[in-house]
């Protein structure tokens, strides 16, 4: 093909042949290579400089829940404001049970009454709830806008930001709508976590634990020796936790942008995390505790199959437990009924074709992904944990 453009005109000479066979198969090419730069920065004022150079002279949307539109949202706004950005906003009510098809149908309403097109761009400021409703607004709309990621917990910062999967809750199943839509790129200011409360600091820990135990053993030493500093929200080590754990899961996703490959070792921890967040109503216990009380039960599993020696998996424990986090069944924020939970789980397998696929753990860095875990091993495990049916 030739095109030249001139001011007004973009001028077109094709010439596509006819196929010699008009039955013959065609191969329709229906993916490409693209990359987003993912940054990590202690100061507001480059945040700022890097979302104005990604958006360019593209109209914006600003997305937020209320509560971090109040803590700094308004703030931003005024930032960007400066750097010559006029965005509108739309906000949602905090918490994950706002992570609905309501709420995005809202949003939907709210752009269909902007002048906000294709080109133009959502900005996503919150945690994973906001970031995952508006990443589906965006892919959503007029067949897909664009949208960039400032997230402002650690959850958003060090996970849900990153990989363009995005979705809203039913109430059937957590993540039960959704899809994927890769952003323009991932803006994490470190500073936006120092308003946090400790318990969603601590969630956010698990996703970074995760990681560490599944590609990592270096992330793992890291975050084992700087447990107090990491408790202390100390800003290097905040920086260092968020930047590391950008690399490991751009390296992870890589392999596999897309998820063809259900085999994935990102799962660690959610086979029953999502149950447990199904069961007890989206919103009691948070995301990151429901994980790590998954990659409790996984561990579990492991050492009754022998796959994990006891030191390790007292290791995996102690370092869950030093950010507060559930291990056990008293140790949530909700009760949860071993049969409502075995109900729950048991509809997901149903839902993936008949196989559940749980991440055990071996070793630090090392991990199988297995299939065929029995009703009775799953029930000895979260037994083992002190959850009754
Ligand atoms: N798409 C993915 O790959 C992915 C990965 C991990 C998690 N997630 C999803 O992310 C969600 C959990 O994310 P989350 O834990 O960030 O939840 P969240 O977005 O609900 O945020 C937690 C709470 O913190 C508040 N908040 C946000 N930033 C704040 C700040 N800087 N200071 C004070 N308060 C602040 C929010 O208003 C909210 O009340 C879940 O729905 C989970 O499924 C998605
Ligand atoms: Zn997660």
């Amino acid at each position: 093909m030739n095109q030249s453009m001139t001011s007004e005109l973009l001028h077109t000479r094709d010439a596509i042949g006819l196929p010699e066979d008009p039955e013959a198969t065609v191969d329709a090419w229906s993916s490409r290579e693209d990359s987003y730069p993912i940054i990590v920065t202690r100061s507001l004022s480059d945040a700022v400089d890097r979302i104005a150079d990604m958006i360019g002279d593209a109209s914006v949307a600003l997305l937020s829940d209320e509560r971090v539109y109040e803590l700094h949202g308004r703030r931003l706004l005024d930032e960007l404001g400066a750097a010559g950005l006029r965005p509108t906003v739309f906000t949602i009510a905090t918490g994950e049970a706002n992570k609905s098809l309501d709420e995005a149908v809202r949003a939907w309403n709210w752009l269909a009454d902007t002048p906000l097109g294709r080109r133009d761009v959502i900005v996503n400021v919150g945690g994973g709830v906001v970031i995952d409703l508006g990443g589906w607004v965006a892919s959503g709309y007029m067949r897909g806008m664009q949208y960039l990621n400032v997230p402002t917990t650690l959850v958003g910062q060090v996970d849900a930001g990153i990989g363009g999967k995005l979705a809203v809750n039913h109430p059937r199943a957590k993540n039960l709508i959704g899809g994927f839509h890769q952003p323009l790129g991932v803006v994490s200011h470190v500073g936006f976590l120092g308003t946090l409360e400790p318990r969603a600091i601590n969630a956010g820990m698990a996703e970074t634990i995760k990681k560490a135990l599944i590609a990592s053993p270096d992330y793992w030493a890291f975050i084992e020796h700087n447990a107090d500093r990491l408790l202390g929200r100390d800003e290097h080590a905040m920086c260092h936790l968020v930047g590391a754990a950008g690399a490991i899961k751009a390296e992870l996703i890589a392999r596999d942008p897309y998820e063809a490959d259900s085999r994935r070792t990102l799962g660690f921890g959610h086979a029953l995390a999502h149950p447990v967040e199904t069961v007890t109503g989206f919103g009691p216990i948070l995301h990151g505790e429901a994980v790590a009380f998954g990659m409790g039960i996984e561990a579990r599993m492991a050492l009754a199959r022998g796959l994990l020696d006891r030191a390790t998996f007292d290791r995996i424990l102690a370092l869950l437990s030093r950010f507060a986090l559930p291990t056990r069944a008293s140790e949530l924020q909700a009760h949860v009924d071993g049969r409502d939970l075995l109900a729950a789980t048991e509809k997901v397998r149903l839902a993936r074709g008949g196989f559940l696929r749980w991440v055990l753990p071996l070793d630090i860095g090392e991990t199988v992904i297995a299939d065929d875990v029995t009703d009775r091993e799953l029930r000895a495990a979260l037994n083992d944990a002190g959850i009754t049916f």
